[in-house]
């Protein structure tokens, strides 16, 4: 057998994508709130636009979503049929501090996902929580200007404090930021970064992410300090970059792309600034402001375990404006010759995962878990509602192949597997309901209408199957 016996099969959300809800239970604004779908999504969501409220112009998905904060039980129940043995879930930061900044947090919202995390252990579903998946409180961006300000370390401390308490018993798997990385890409959106005209944008980036790696460092110290038991995971975009051509200057090229990644990772999970980064950093003229007692918190506190999404490889060149780019995962790239795509033009290469994890094994020799990885299509459903996604399912089994050769073929040590939008939720990318990842399919469009209804498509089962036989069985 591939997979050890207690393997992690799951589905993975993220709060914002799903819950709805959005002004219920005394929760507060949010960044992810008040992105809308349509052309202004990416100037917004990239820190060049502003949009700090609601307008009547724009349509916010995010509002309702698929409203799973009135229909988490039903949605559990599903997830449970299938045999999920865990569940990645986010919290919604402005659930528990309305404004980020309260001395007392709000009880309404603890108990929400308390309820919902005794739910899934109904089901001997394990909860896997992100802390934050790319939500900062609107008040925090306002008053502070988000990640850019050394008190977000605190606010975000006293979120960790109260909740790693509050849940202990009920909670064991913590990621500190989803896809940590992203800031770089989608500032806004990541980390609650707008830029004025006269920011050094790089500095600002730099800086706001010197304070999450210091934040995640101190959440992992609270959390190994109140249970021993917690296990507490790093997020990274993840893809390796594949060289357009054995030209050196294009895999040299491929080799910072990723570098520009594992920056995040290396301090993570190492503890320390790499070299690499520092040389760059000052070529760049960006300084990082460092508090006494920051080096020695990112040395001693390093994550136990390294978990990732997984959409697509990228490709480098030294030429990039030469060739043809793809989209993927808000990463432009190069289009890779050999490679077909989604309907969102995301590039697909299983064998991609598989070196993904062999580079972040033979990188950080930590365990790994892959918490996200999906294909993003438009489903049609027949007069019953029944979706036959033969393509996802033929999809998700070449990743699952590929995933299992890095496990048995080159023995990497792999905690477990979730895929992305185990029932169909609103995409982070571009706010569309359209581009469905779901086994389940629910009943709403990108405009908002819908009757919220949840239908199994084919995939349920047939996942179902797969985590039944730990993954020996993946046909169709
Ligand atoms: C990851 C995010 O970037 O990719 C998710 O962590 C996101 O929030 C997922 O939904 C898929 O991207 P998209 O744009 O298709 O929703």
């Amino acid at each position: 057998m591939a997979f050890r016996k207690d393997f992690l099969w799951g589905g993975a959300t993220a709060a914002n994508q799903c819950e709805g809800g959005y002004n219920e239970g005394g929760r507060g604004l949010a960044n992810v709130d008040v992105v809308p779908i349509g052309k202004d999504r990416f100037p917004i969501i990239s820190g060049q636009m502003k949009m700090f409220d609601f307008d009547d112009k724009h349509f916010y998905p995010a509002k309702e979503a698929i409203d799973m904060y009135h229909r988490y039980k039903e949605d559990i129940a599903l997830f449970g049929e299938m045999g999920f043995k865990t569940y990645r879930l986010s919290i919604a930061w402005t659930r528990i501090f309305p404004n980020g900044d309260e001395a007392e947090p709000n009880e309404e919202g603890l108990k929400f996902y308390e309820d919902l995390f005794k739910e899934c252990h109904k089901y001997g579903i394990e909860p896997l929580v992100t802390i934050t998946h790319f939500d900062c409180p609107m008040h925090l961006i306002k008053k502070y200007g988000a990640w850019r300000s050394r008190e977000l370390v605190g606010f975000y401390e006293n979120l960790c404090k109260v909740i790693f308490n509050r849940y202990k018993g009920l909670v064991k798997y913590w990621l500190t930021f989803n896809e940590i990385n992203m800031i770089l890409h989608a500032p806004f959106m990541g980390a609650g970064l707008y830029f004025e005209e006269d920011d050094n944008k790089e500095q600002v980036k730099y800086q706001a992410a010197h304070h999450e790696l210091v934040a995640s460092a101190i959440a992992t110290k609270i959390a190994h300090e109140v249970d021993p038991e917690n296990k507490v995971g790093c997020m990274l975009a993840a893809g390796s970059n594949y060289p357009y051509t054995p030209k050196p200057e294009d895999v040299w090229a491929g080799k910072q792309n990723d570098r520009e990644n594992y920056f995040f990772i290396d301090v993570q999970s190492r503890g320390e600034y790499p070299a690499y980064a520092l040389k760059e950093m000052e070529r760049n003229g960006i300084e990082i402001k460092m508090e006494e007692g920051d080096k020695e918190l990112l040395k001693a506190h390093t994550v136990d375990f390294i978990s990732f999404s997984y959409y697509s490889s990228r490709v480098a060149t030294v030429d990039p404006e030469l060739l043809e780019q793809t989209q993927g995962n808000i990463f432009a790239s190069v289009k890779n010759p050999y490679l077909e795509a989604s309907e969102w033009g995301w590039q697909i290469d299983p064998l991609g995962l598989r070196i993904t994890m062999n580079d972040l094994y033979d990188r950080y020799q930590k365990p790994l878990f892959i918490v996200e990885n999906g294909l993003g299509a438009v489903d049609t459903p027949d007069e019953n509602g029944y979706v036959e996604d033969d393509y996802r399912i033929e999809y998700l089994a070449a990743h699952l192949q590929a995933m299992k050769d890095a496990v048995e073929l080159d023995g990497v040590d792999l905690w477990g597997y979730t895929t992305w939008g185990c029932i169909d939720l609103v995409s982070a990318g571009t706010g569309e309901m359209k581009k469905r990842y779901g086994f389940i399919y629910v009943d709403r469009d990108n405009e908002g209408n819908g009757t919220l209804k949840r239908t199994k498509k084919k995939s349920f089962d047939w996942y179902k199957k797969v985590i039944a036989s730990n993954g020996e069985d993946l046909s169709n």
